[in-house]
């Protein structure tokens, strides 16, 4: 069968793309461009709602598409687990639709459907543990997966978790991914075991909040911190990030890691959502402006080179220009290296969804540009600033713009910054993709920099 995937919003949605092409690899089914496949998989993302919308205009552009008796769509991930069989009844080209827990079952799902042309069958019943997938998680390394398929050489998500049980107001991913489960830490352990061994050197732990690892456990279970202490142990890894953490569940342990293990990143996605304590209560968010700037203190007296990113929401309901200066006061006492920075947007069953004075759209608007515009200005200045540092860079493919005489390509160093690194007289093809590459600061651009090769990568 030729299939392809079509992958809408975050990491882990990524990384469940990543293993479901491979699980059906591993059938026998073949991945293809679009224009090729016969059976088309949508994974999803309801976090606003300009992505939900996305999914309904991709199922019109492949309504065509679905001419043979056999072709036909899966709609996976989190707009799939909220409108479930709805999808069915408004796309008669959609025969499979399964939610968050549901995708363990997928790939027998879909050779099922290939097979019997009248069934449809609907997956998204939530499980009470951490459901462990066939022919394990391994998302990408070295040699495992063909090229070209999502994937960064040297590079690997491993997932911890499932789900959410913070019901921040604003959000869906709760209502859409379930209860929060974590997998075994064994499990985690051998995963990136056995990753390492196959050749990948950064091993990114995923969950939508990583710091609670194990609470849902009641102790049975190892916390984050000793987590990270035990997969740092893993001889040959390199280098460990993960994402995403909420600051109220940060522990100390976790932050002196920071301080204490080599391989773990010096840096940390910490999203704030906003700077003024009124909104953050409304969020539902349980720590205030204090707290949060508390953790960013620790964190640079444990690692003073850390690099902080951050996601911001401006135009809550009821937030006043007071509210959002002191966002904007946020951004300037922590000087985030960047950000993700999105307008407010309703989303059904929410409990912000009933908050109101609602703001103004172009309000919202105004004020976002204002945050963007002060953020570029802090990533430049940062930038700037690493100018004349040396880093290792590990390299991930060649860079959108080459120059004659070599070829360039495009990695990241510890902090997780974009590095553009020129090889003068290297072959266009040469497999530079997961190498380490020691590198001297050059030139600062608006979003990334540019390294000089100080030796042969490794
Ligand atoms: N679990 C992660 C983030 C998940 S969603 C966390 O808690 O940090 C990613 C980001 O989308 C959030 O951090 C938030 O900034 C944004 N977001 C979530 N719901 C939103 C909504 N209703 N409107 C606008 N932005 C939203
Ligand atoms: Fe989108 Fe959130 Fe679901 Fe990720 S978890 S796919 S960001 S809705
Ligand atoms: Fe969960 Fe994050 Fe929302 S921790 S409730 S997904 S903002």
């Amino acid at each position: 069968m030729k299939f392809t995937v079509l992958t809408f919003g975050c990491q882990m949605n990524v990384h469940d793309s990543d293993w479901l092409i491979r699980a059906m690899e591993s059938r026998g089914w073949t991945a293809v461009e679009e224009s090729e496949a016969n059976i088309f998989i949508i994974n999803t993302c309801s976090v606003r709602e300009k992505p939900e919308q996305k999914v309904y205009s991709v199922l019109g552009r492949l309504a065509p598409l679905c001419k043979n008796p056999g072709d036909f769509v899966a709609v996976g991930g989190c707009v799939a687990q909220q409108i479930g069989a709805g999808f069915m009844e408004k796309f008669p080209h959609v025969r499979l639709v399964f939610g968050s827990d549901g995708i363990s079952q997928a790939p027998a799902a879909l050779e099922d459907l290939a097979r019997n042309h009248d069934k449809k069958l609907v997956l998204t019943d939530f499980v009470p543990e951490y459901p462990e997938r066939e022919g394990g998680e391994v998302s990408s390394n070295l040699d495992l997966l063909p090229p070209g398929i999502g994937t960064i050489p040297g590079q690997a998500f491993v997932n911890i978790m499932q789900g959410c049980d913070n019901f921040c107001a604003y959000c869906i991913v709760p209502y859409t991914r379930g209860r929060q489960k974590s997998r075994a830490a064994e499990a985690v352990i051998s995963e990136c075991r056995s990753l390492v061994m196959a050749g990948v050197r950064e091993i990114t732990l995923l969950g939508q909040n990583v710091n609670s690892f194990g609470m849902d456990k009641k102790g049975a279970e190892l916390t984050f911190a000793q987590l990270l202490y035990r997969i740092s142990e893993i001889e040959g890894l390199e280098r460990i990030r993960f994402t995403t953490s909420h600051p109220k569940d940060i522990a100390p342990e976790v932050i002196k890691a920071f301080g204490e293990l080599p391989n773990l990143c010096p840096s940390l996605h910490l999203p704030v959502q906003s700077g003024s304590d009124r909104i953050l209560k409304k969020m539902g968010r349980k720590y205030d402006r204090a707290r949060y700037l508390g953790i960013v203190d620790g964190l640079r007296e444990a690692c003073p080179d850390i690099a902080l990113t951050t996601d911001i929401i401006v135009g809550f309901p009821g937030e006043t220009d007071e509210d959002f200066e002191q966002t904007m006061d946020m951004m300037e006492r922590v000087r985030y290296e960047s950000s993700f920075s999105f307008k407010y947007s309703d989303r059904p069953g929410v409990a912000a969804v009933r908050m109101h004075p609602k703001v103004d759209e172009e309000v919202a608007q105004n004020r976002l540009a204002r945050l963007q515009e002060s953020q570029n200005r802090i990533t430049r200045e940062s930038l700037e600033a690493l100018t004349g540092r040396e880093m290792v860079v590990l390299l991930e493919r060649p860079s959108r713009k080459q120059e004659d005489g070599g070829v360039s390509w495009r990695g990241k160093d510890p902090g997780g910054r974009v590095i553009n690194v020129h090889f003068e007289g290297c072959a266009e093809e040469a497999k530079l993709g997961g190498k380490l590459v020691r590198v001297k600061i050059i030139e600062a651009k608006n979003h990334s920099l540019v390294g000089a090769k100080l030796g042969e990568p490794w």
